[in-house]
This record gives C-alpha cells, structure tokens and sequence, in this order.
C-alpha cells in the first residue's frame, strides 16, 4: 500500500510543482505514495467563504477557525480506512528532524494541516490532537513550505524512492554525523586538488578517510550533534 498523504491547505496550488517534480512524483508513479490536496476553503459556511476571523481579546493578525478546519478534517479522514497521523504545521510545534521523519515513513498514513495568518484557534488542537510540527525556529507566511518540507523528508525515506545512487543510508544525519566532503571532475580546479586518498583505489583508506572528515566537520560545525553522539557512545565513533 501507497502511504497516503493528505495535505489540507487554502493554497493548494503551491504543492503542484513540488508533489509533481523530481523524487516526489516518482514514488507516487511507483506506487510507493499517493498525494491528496483538501482546499479548507471548501468548508467555510457563510456566503464570505471565511476560514479565519479577528482574535478574541484583540491582537494583530487573524485566526483559523475551528469549525472550518475541523469539519474538513472529518470529511477527508474517511476517504481512506487507514488511520491518520494528524500533523498541524505550526512554529510552536516539536522540531521536525530526521529522526522524525524515519518514524513517520513507517505511517500508513500522513495528514498535514498548513494554516495562514495568526495561528490556529486553540480548539483545533484540543479537537484534534495532532502532532505540531515546526521546521525552524523562525516564522513562515504559513504552513505549506513546511508541509512541503516534512512530505519531502519522509517521501525520499519510502524503500525504493531513492535511486541506488541516492541512497539514503550513509548520508548526513542518518547516524547523527555530517557528510564528508565530495569531488568530482576536474582533478584540478583552479589550483585546488582533489585530495590523494580519494584517488587512490584503496576504499578502505577512503573509508577511514571520510569517517575522520565527518568527525571532524561535525565536531566544528554542529557540536550539539557532536555532544549526543559521545553521550551515546555511538561504537563507530
Ligand atoms: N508556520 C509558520 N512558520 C512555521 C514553521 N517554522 N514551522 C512550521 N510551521 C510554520
């Protein structure tokens, strides 16, 4: 079975040239994922089409509201007998990390809910009880960028998605370490060369190489990373 992807969203529009290009739109031409767009605007009840209202006790900015996004959800949830994990694209959510995405490739089914303007009515989150996701600490127009980022690191994830090339087993994150630094043609540019080792032919020279490379990048740039890993006392490292 496909995993199922529900994106519920007032821009649907934006996801056409991200579900349609590249990687994306292989797994779901291989059956591996199947994606489905929800206008929420389809829901809203008054003649205005509203989906979102001022905030009670004043503020700036407007507020998704709950009986349009929770009548949405409950229309498009039994399209598919498969339970959904409900996932609500929010800047207060748990940061998203590849950790995360590995688990929610295992879910037969994803449901994301992007939201524009202020945030979301609290009762949408007491109703529904998804999982809040945040990609960064930093604040978008909306959800969909986000949304967009999750399916994408959790399609690429699906067995066979990825080309024996792209492999997504020894690459940045997977065991917590950064990517060693890669080279292609030319040997030479611009007076930089390509490191020996990597010519070489002794792939067990290479391997130890850029293990050491991955080390040493992760404990310079990313010593949060670098800090689990010795907690961990990863048998590798
Ligand atoms: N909506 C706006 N900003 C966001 C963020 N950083 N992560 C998830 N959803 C958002």
């Amino acid at each position: 079975m496909p995993l199922r992807v529900d994106i519920l969203t007032l821009f649907p529009e934006m996801f056409g040239p991200v579900l349609g290009g590249s990687i994306l739109r292989r797994a779901a031409d291989k059956g591996l994922a199947d994606y489905h767009l929800t206008n929420i605007r389809d829901y809203a009840t008054d003649a205005h089409k509203s989906v979102d209202d001022k905030p009670f006790g004043g503020g700036p900015g407007m507020v998704m509201m709950a009986p349009v996004v929770c009548d949405a959800v409950a229309d498009v949830e039994p399209k598919d007998a498969r339970p959904a994990t409900r996932i609500l694209l929010t800047p207060q959510g748990r940061l998203f990390d590849q950790q995360l995405a590995q688990e929610l490739s295992h879910h037969p089914r994803l449901l994301l809910i992007a939201g524009h303007y202020e945030g979301f009515d609290e009762r949408i989150i007491e109703g529904l009880r998804p999982l809040e996701l945040s990609i960064g600490d930093y604040v978008l127009t909306g959800g969909e960028l986000p949304a967009m980022v999750v399916v994408d690191a959790v399609v690429r994830l699906l067995p066979g998605a990825l080309g024996a090339e792209e492999g997504a087993a020894d690459e940045t994150f997977a065991d917590g370490l950064l990517e060693h630094p890669q080279y292609t043609r030319p040997r030479d540019f611009r007076g930089s060369a390509v490191p020996d080792v990597l010519l070489s032919g002794n792939h067990a020279a290479i391997a130890k190489w850029r293990l050491e490379q991955r080390k040493e990048r992760t404990r310079q740039r990313r010593p949060d990373l670098w800090k689990t890993i010795v907690e961990r006392n990863d048998a590798k490292i």
